[in-house]
C-alpha cells in the first residue's frame, strides 16, 4: 500500500487523505514511534488534539519519518475550555510549537460551549486561518442545529465536520447537513474502539474479501464518503487499517452493515458536556 493509493477527500479547497491515524491516548515514546511507522507505511493524515497531551511526540514522529511535511495533513483541535478568541489564538500558538509546526492543514474546535457565543469562537478560528496558522478550520462534535449556525456566522469556508461513526451508529442527519454546507466529514472512532473488529457479522462479509471485520467497518465509512482515523497502539494494525482501498463493499454488503446501527450505539459520551438552553 503506497501513500499514492490513498484517495483524497475534497472539500471547500482542502484535499484530506480518506485515511488519517488517530493518536488519542497515544502517548511517549509509543506515540512517536507509531506515528513515525504509520508516516513511513504510507498515512499521509494524522489527526490530533491539545486535549491529547501529545502533540510534542506527533511532531517528533513526523520529523524522524523523513516524510516531508508538506506531504501530511496535520490536524489539530482547540478544547472546548479555550473558546474565547484570545484563548483560542494562545491555545493554537501552543500547539503550533508544541508540533514544531508553523501551521495545521487543519484547525478544528474540538466540541462547542455554549458559556462561550459561538460568534465570537467562529470569528477567533477564522482570523487564525487568515493569520496563516491553519489552512483549513471546521469542527467537531456539533448539532446540525450548531453546524447551521457555525456556517452562517463563519466568514471564512469550513472544510471538515468531525463526530463519531461507526457501522453501530446512524449518522445520516448529520451527515447530510455537513454535505449541504460542502464539509467532509471525518468518522472518529471508526472501529467502534475495536467492538467491530470482533463483529461476527461484519467478520462474515469479510470473508468474502478476505478483510477483517475492522477492515470491513473502515471500508463502509470510506464508500459513504467519509475520512476515517482509527487508532492503534500496535504496529502490525497500522497496515491491516491502511489496507482498505483494494476491495469494494457491494450494495447488499453496503446494507447488511447499515442495519447494525441502533439508538444505543454511541460510545464516546455526551452527558458531561455543557447544554445549550
Ligand atoms: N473529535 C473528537 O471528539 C474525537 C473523539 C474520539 C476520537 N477522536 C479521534 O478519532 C481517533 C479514533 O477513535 P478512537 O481512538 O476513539 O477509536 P477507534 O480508532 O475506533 O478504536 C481504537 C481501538 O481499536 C483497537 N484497534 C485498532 N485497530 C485494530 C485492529 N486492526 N484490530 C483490532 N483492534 C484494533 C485499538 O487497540 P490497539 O491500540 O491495541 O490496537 C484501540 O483500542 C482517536 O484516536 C482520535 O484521534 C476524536
Amino acid at each position: 500500500m503506497t501513500a499514492d493509493a490513498v484517495p483524497m477527500v475534497e472539500a471547500n479547497g482542502a484535499r484530506i487523505p480518506a485515511i488519517g491515524l488517530g493518536t488519542w491516548d497515544l502517548r511517549g515514546r509509543v506515540c512517536a514511534r507509531v506515528v513515525e511507522q504509520a508516516l513511513r507505511l504510507g498515512y499521509r493524515h494524522i489527526d490530533t488534539a491539545e486535549m491529547y497531551g501529545n502533540e510534542r511526540e506527533i511532531g517528533e514522529g513526523l520529523r524522524a519519518s523523513g516524510v516531508p511535511r508538506d506531504k501530511v495533513f496535520m490536524t489539530t483541535k482547540v478544547w472546548q475550555d479555550h473558546l474565547a478568541p484570545r484563548e483560542l489564538e494562545r491555545a493554537t500558538k501552543e500547539s503550533l510549537a508544541r508540533l514544531r509546526l508553523s501551521d495545521v492543514d487543519l484547525l478544528l474546535i474540538h466540541w462547542p460551549n455554549p458559556r462561550v457565543p459561538l460568534a465570537e469562537t467562529m470569528g477567533a478560528l477564522c482570523r487564525m486561518k487568515q493569520a496563516g496558522f491553519a489552512r483549513h478550520i471546521g469542527v467537531s462534535n456539533f448539532t446540525v442545529a450548531l453546524l447551521d449556525q457555525a456556517v452562517a456566522l463563519s466568514a471564512e469556508p469550513l472544510a471538515n465536520h468531525q463526530f463519531e461513526w461507526h457501522p453501530y451508529i446512524d449518522q445520516s442527519k448529520v451527515v447530510a447537513a455537513s454535505r449541504r454546507h460542502g464539509l467532509s466529514v471525518t468518522a472518529y472512532s471508526p472501529i467502534a474502539r475495536g467492538r467491530a473488529t470482533n463483529d461476527k457479522d461484519l467478520r462474515l462479509i469479510g470473508m468474502h474479501h478476505r478483510k477483517s471485520a475492522g477492515q470491513v467497518a473502515l471500508r463502509f465509512l470510506i464508500q459513504e464518503g467519509a475520512i476515517v482515523i482509527p487508532r492503534t497502539s500496535k504496529l502490525e494494525r497500522l497496515t491491516e487499517n491502511l489496507n482498505v482501498f483494494d476491495f469494494t463493499l457491494d450494495p447488499a454488503e453496503m446494507d447488511e452493515v447499515r442495519k447494525l446501527a441502533n439508538p444505543r450505539g454511541r460510545i464516546v459520551d455526551w452527558s458531561g458536556s455543557p447544554k445549550w438552553d
